[in-house]
Order: C-alpha cells, then sequence, then structure tokens
C-alpha cells in the first residue's frame, strides 16, 4: 500500500470507528478485524475443527473437481480464473491443479487489496505451478474486475470462496453481485461459497470456541483502535458475545461491555461511553439455503446454474451466470 492510500484508509478508519462508537446502539465494521495479527487468527479459526466451513469447501473442491472444471469449461477452449479475496490458496490449489494437469487452458488472476497477500500468493504458486500462468491484482474488486473485463474478451470464472458474502446484509450482497454482474460477459461464470443453515448448536460452536481464538479475532478490532487511534480500550474488560438466530440464519458478534466505563480515541478526541453490558455489534456471517441463494442470484440479475455440496449439506459452492 503506498502512503497516499495508507492515509485514506486511516481517514475512512476514523470516520467509520466515529460513527459506530456514537451510534446506539454501537457498532463497528468486521472488515477492521483484518491487519497482521487480524490476518493469523483468521488462519488459526480456519484450522479449529469447530469452524466447519474451511474444511467442508475444502472437501467439496477436492472430491468433485473433475465435475466443476467440467462446468468451468466443458470444451477446453480456455478462460481466465479471478479470485477475489486471495487467500493461503490452499483451496483454489485443488482446482489449478486439476486445470493444469487435464490441459485446461488457463490464467490465474488473484485480487487482493493486500500487496502482501498478493506478492506472497503469487512467489508461492510460481514454485508450485512453473507453468501457471499467475497475474496477481492488488486493489478493490471491482475496479481491478472493471480493468479486466475492458481490457480482454477472454472468458472468466471468478472465484468467491470462504462464504464471505456471508459477512453482508442481504441488500448489500445484492448490490455486490449487481456490481460482481456488470463485470461479467454473457459467458462468465461465478463460483461462489454460501454456507447453509443447518443444527442451529453447530453454528454456534463455530463461532464461539472454547479456546478462544475467534474472541481475539473479535476484539481485534479494539486492539487496532488502540493500535491505529490512539484508543485506550481494555479489551478484558469486553465480553464476545454470538448469537445465530435460526429465522433470519444470521449469526451475529457483538462485545459487550462488562461495566459501566469510558474510552478515549485520541486521534478523534472523543470519550465514548459505555453502560454496564451495553453491546457493539460487530460481525453479520449470514447463512443460506437454495431459496434464499435463487433469491438473492434473481434479484441481482444473475441465475443459479448448479450447485455442488457435501455429505452433511453443510456448506454450498454455487455456479452462477448472468441472467441475460
Ligand atoms: C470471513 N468470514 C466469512 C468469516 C465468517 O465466517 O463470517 C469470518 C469469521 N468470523 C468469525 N469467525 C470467522
Amino acid at each position: 500500500m503506498n502512503n497516499e492510500n495508507q492515509l485514506t484508509e486511516v481517514s475512512t478508519f476514523e470516520k467509520e470507528v466515529s460513527e459506530g462508537l456514537n451510534a446506539f446502539p454501537k457498532y463497528l465494521s468486521s472488515k477492521y478485524f483484518y491487519d497482521e495479527v487480524g490476518d493469523k487468527l483468521f488462519q488459526d479459526i480456519m484450522a479449529m475443527p469447530e469452524y466447519y466451513l474451511t474444511e467442508t469447501e475444502y472437501d467439496i473442491l477436492k472430491n468433485q473437481v473433475a465435475q466443476i472444471c467440467t462446468y468451468f469449461d466443458r470444451n477446453k477452449t480456455g478462460f481466465n480464473l479471478v479470485e477475489l479475496g486471495a487467500g493461503d490458496g490452499k483451496k483454489t490449489k485443488v482446482l489449478l491443479r486439476y486445470l493444469l494437469d487435464n490441459q485446461y487452458p488457463i490464467t490465474y488472476n488473484p485480487i487482493d487489496i493486500s500487496k502482501n497477500a498478493i506478492s506472497g500468493l503469487v512467489t508461492n504458486l510460481k514454485e508450485e505451478f512453473s507453468q501457471l500462468e499467475v497475474r496477481g491484482q492488488v486493489g478493490e474488486y471491482f475496479e481491478v474486475l472493471d480493468r479486466l473485463h475492458k481490457k480482454s474478451d477472454q472468458k472468466q470464472v471468478i472465484l468467491m470462496l470462504g462464504s464471505n458474502i456471508g459477512n453482508l446484509l442481504h441488500p448489500r450482497a445484492i448490490q455486490f453481485l449487481k456490481k460482481l454482474k456488470n463485470t461479467m460477459h454473457k459467458e462468465d461464470l461465478l463460483f461462489i461459497g454460501f454456507d447453509q443453515k443447518k443444527d442451529p448448536q453447530v453454528i454456534l460452536n463455530a463461532y464461539n470456541d472454547t479456546t478462544g481464538i475467534t474472541e481475539a479475532f473479535n476484539k481485534n478490532v479494539l486492539v487496532r483502535i488502540n493500535k491505529e487511534l490512539g484508543g485506550n480500550f481494555n479489551p478484558d474488560h469486553f465480553k464476545h458475545w454470538e448469537v445465530y438466530d435460526p429465522e433470519s440464519g444470521t449469526a451475529k458478534s457483538y462485545l459487550v461491555s462488562t461495566k459501566k466505563q469510558s474510552v478515549v480515541i485520541e486521534s478523534l478526541s472523543q470519550e465514548i461511553s459505555f453502560e454496564a453490558w451495553e453491546s457493539i455489534h460487530t460481525e453479520i456471517s449470514q447463512k443460506y439455503d437454495d431459496t434464499i441463494v435463487n433469491w438473492l442470484a434473481k434479484e441481482s440479475g444473475l441465475e443459479v446454474v448448479t450447485s455442488f455440496t457435501d455429505k452433511k449439506e453443510y456448506y454450498k459452492n454455487y455456479i452462477i451466470k448472468r441472467k441475460n
């Protein structure tokens, strides 16, 4: 990230922290969980047995890779695989290995806002897949997708794994999918993971692990405010709290103030007061079923082509295309 971006980033962070902590009820965006510490905590979450999403999606890809890749490119005419959110590439490598071993002519374009994430992934992939053409792209998803769309007529398959869309409430998910649709040509495909509704206890356990990793991840937003905005939050004076509503399919994370307290945030020149047991809403992790995914697609001008799931039907990867 260059200095200018960093400055913009900080001021957006300041603005959103100020808005969220002065609102009633208080809220902060889960996008602020992720810095170097938060990225590492999220890696740890993905390795936890309770957080079934990662392993389940990995198994879907591993067990059904041939059928999935056939949908991507039935005649092996070639396509550009574009991934939103680079991650560590573990799941994507399953697809890449199969595509290369089976002579699909592909290029791979991982997109991420973090230059670090992209350069790490590109170096790693070049070592493991010497024959793969990888073009890492640093930037906002839509800015890069627009650029790719304008630059080439080649078919694109856009990957969005990890049920990352679940961190958006439905209206924002529709906004996001509409924008995505506008960057797609008629023959392009979206391959996207949606965590499914299931036994509410299984969902609750995934966001409420006993080791405290999710708690530390949730509290990392307070740690970042301390580090980056001169805050004096004591994370021990907040409790990680998770609820899951089986009706709406929404898991919600909160930080609950365990006592009446005030926190100073220097760069905002503000003192924020908390009543005892007052909450800060920090994240939503939406769970889905076919009806909801079909509805989201329809509202966005898209349609579901097919889907792939695991034995327990905990998770689904959908292939989606433009409606017209
Ligand atoms: C990135 N995102 C899809 C994760 C989720 O499941 O909502 C983030 C996460 N939050 C707590 N655990 C994992």
